[in-house]
């Protein structure tokens, strides 16, 4: 009896495994769809191996499509229009296109897999973007969990970006974790300063990329990103601006500010940043130092939940309620907001309810 049911463990361990072997075999052959063609703008072929999704393959080719979220498909930043080829559309894509986006053929490159000839659309500008060897020179602990990370580009090289822009950053293989993953990272030097950017990064418990950039990078540690990327930059207009910030948000933020004292601004500025309790407050003297350089500039730390030790005598609560007093003109100011997704809701809701229009406020969302 023991002997029989030995056996047919075996028999059906047997055919699981023998199963196991056509399945990567079949795998193999029905998944192979040979090399495939992009067509890009209608000028340009490239070829690649079909099976990997769109972002991917044009990666392969030193063709960077914004992907802030790394190609997890939960961004909705690597849009790009294919007037063939692609498939059908993914219910995974849906949620991030428009309906103008849908009817116009847009799709989400890291949700196409390449498994024909496709023939794709994209801006021009992309071409710009690069992919940029570095080493790090600087790592400076801002808080107990932002540090600000100092590359400078290898063999001379310059980037050259608009001050609020983004890079991403790719991380390596670290402690069990195999795979590099890429994640969008505000540059937060100016852009006067070519041969190498500034980046400050928060440590995300159990992240991918912050654990590695917090636990595992060094000074003189070599690093590869990609950029610049982003639509988040001061708009040359005349309009009062009211900057929002929390955490490392402030990062764009600091660029913005650290050009316009190379280039001088008149405009009324109003800088709002959100932090919870006094160690969480970072290069507050910087900021505060803004004042003495342009005519017209407050910057307001506003703490959420001050500790008693804090002896903290600023602003308290949310960063909403002081709005008011900063807005002279809502039709006639633009607001600059930076940080976590609920932050930015808030305040875009408060903004509106003042009466700034939807349209003159800016923010980039580090969800
Ligand atoms: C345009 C843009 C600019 C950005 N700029 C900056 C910047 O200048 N500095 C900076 O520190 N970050 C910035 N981010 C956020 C950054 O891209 C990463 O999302 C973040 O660092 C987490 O990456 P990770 O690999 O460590 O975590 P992951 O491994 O991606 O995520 C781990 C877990 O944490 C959650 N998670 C992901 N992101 C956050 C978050 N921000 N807060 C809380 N939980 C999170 C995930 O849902 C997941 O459960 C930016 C994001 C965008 C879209
Ligand atoms: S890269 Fe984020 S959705 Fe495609």
């Amino acid at each position: 009896m023991f002997g029989t049911i030995i056996k047919d463990i075996a028999v059906l361990a047997g055919i699981s495994g023998i199963l196991a072997i056509l399945l990567v075999i079949a795998e193999r052959f029905l998944n192979d769809y040979g090399d495939c063609r992009i067509n890009i703008n209608g000028k340009r072929d490239i070829t690649i191996k079909g099976g990997n999704n769109l972002l991917a393959s044009l990666g392969e080719k030193e063709i960077f499509l914004p992907s802030a979220c790394g190609g997890r498909g939960s961004c909705g930043t690597c849009k790009c229009k294919i007037t063939e080829g692609g498939g059908p559309l993914l219910p995974t894509e849906k949620p991030f296109l428009s309906k103008a986006e849908l009817e116009d053929s847009i799709r989400l490159a890291c949700q196409v897999k390449v498994k024909t000839d496709v023939f794709i659309q994209i801006p021009e500008s992309i071409f710009n973007i690069r992919k940029y060897t570095s080493t790090i020179t600087e790592i400076i602990d801002y808080t107990y969990d932002i540090k600000g990370i100092t590359f400078k580009l290898e063999d001379g090289e310059e980037i050259d970006f608009k001050a609020g822009q983004y890079v991403q950053l790719i991380s390596e293989p670290y402690a069990k974790m195999k795979q590099r993953v890429s994640r969008a990272y505000s540059i937060s030097s100016k852009p006067e300063d070519r041969n190498s950017i500034q980046l400050i990064i928060r440590l995300v418990p159990e992240g991918i990329c912050t654990t590695w950039v917090h636990n595992y990078l060094k000074v003189g540690d070599r690093v590869n990103f990609t950029g610049p990327y982003g639509d988040f930059y001061l708009r040359d207009t005349n309009a009062d601006i009211i900057f929002v910030a929390g955490g490392s948000g402030k990062a764009p933020i600091k660029s913005i500010l650290e050009h316009l004292a190379v280039v001088g601004i008149e405009r009324k500025m109003t800088y709002f940043f959100g932090a919870r309790t006094l160690k969480d407050l970072y290069l507050t003297d910087e900021m505060k130092a803004f004042e003495k350089i342009f005519p017209d500039f407050r910057y307001e730390p506003v703490l959420s939940q001050p500790e008693s030790g804090d002896g903290w005598q600023g602003k308290t609560g949310y960063v909403m309620p002081y709005f008011k007093d900063a807005i002279r003109d809502p039709k006639n100011t633009e607001a600059y907001l930076c940080g976590s997704p609920g932050m930015i809701n808030a305040v875009c809701n408060a903004l509106t309810d003042l009466g700034v229009a939807k349209e003159k406020i800016y923010y980039d969302s580090f969800g």
